[in-house]
């Protein structure tokens, strides 16, 4: 443990409570309308849809948020995919939930990248780009790892170490439960009815 360098310390324990978290959280609807996590922020980046988008802008439907980048081998692909399994399980309630997709990698994703990239996943996708700072801004609200890593495999020289939980919003703004990596469609779909979803 020691050799633990901080950050890398600051990660492995924030993934011990959040692990707690998730696993000690009971899937009870109406306990869930009083929780909302210490995660999230106002923010102000570029969307994919060629718009400024908000945090306000998401407000009054429950949205999925995640965060990653276009140029990512593995672990987002997987991740958006299995959202994107996830929307189609929940048929026309799928439309209720807002997808977005916030890159921790503004230099090489564009609004126009985030677009094609995410449009083989799901349509409905949004993707949300910046500045560094703009994005350094939304990554601390909420607290996700992003590290810039040297690497030969890409043509540009570089990746992005990132945080892969997926944020579930409600209609408010608010946080109201944190998906590992990992987590199965079928996963996704209870958390959402549980949690932010009308009950029918
Ligand atoms: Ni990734």
């Amino acid at each position: 443990m020691l050799s633990l360098h901080g950050s890398a310390a600051m990660v492995l324990v924030a993934g011990l409570v959040l692990g707690g978290l998730v696993s000690a959280a009971p899937v009870v609807a109406q306990e869930a309308k009083q929780v909302a996590l210490p995660f999230g922020g106002p923010f102000d980046l570029q969307g994919s849809n060629g718009k400024r988008v908000t945090d306000k802008d998401l407000r009054g439907k429950p949205a999925l948020v995640l965060f990653g980048f276009t140029h990512c081998p593995d672990v987002c692909p997987t991740s958006l995919f299995t959202v994107a399994e996830a929307l189609k399980q929940l048929g026309p309630s799928g439309d209720d939930i807002q997808t977005v997709f916030i890159s921790v990698d503004p230099e090489r994703d564009t609004p126009e990248l985030l677009a094609t990239y995410l449009d083989a996943f799901d349509p409905r996708f949004l993707g949300l780009t910046g500045t560094q700072e703009e994005i350094t801004a939304v990554t601390r609200a909420y607290r996700v790892h992003r590290l810039k890593v040297k690497t030969a495999s890409s043509a540009e020289g570089y990746t992005i170490d990132h945080s892969t939980l997926t944020y579930v919003v409600d209609a408010a703004g608010n946080v109201a439960s944190l998906i590992p990596y990992g987590a199965t469609a079928e996963k996704i779909v209870e958390v959402l009815r549980a949690r932010v979803l009308p009950r029918n």
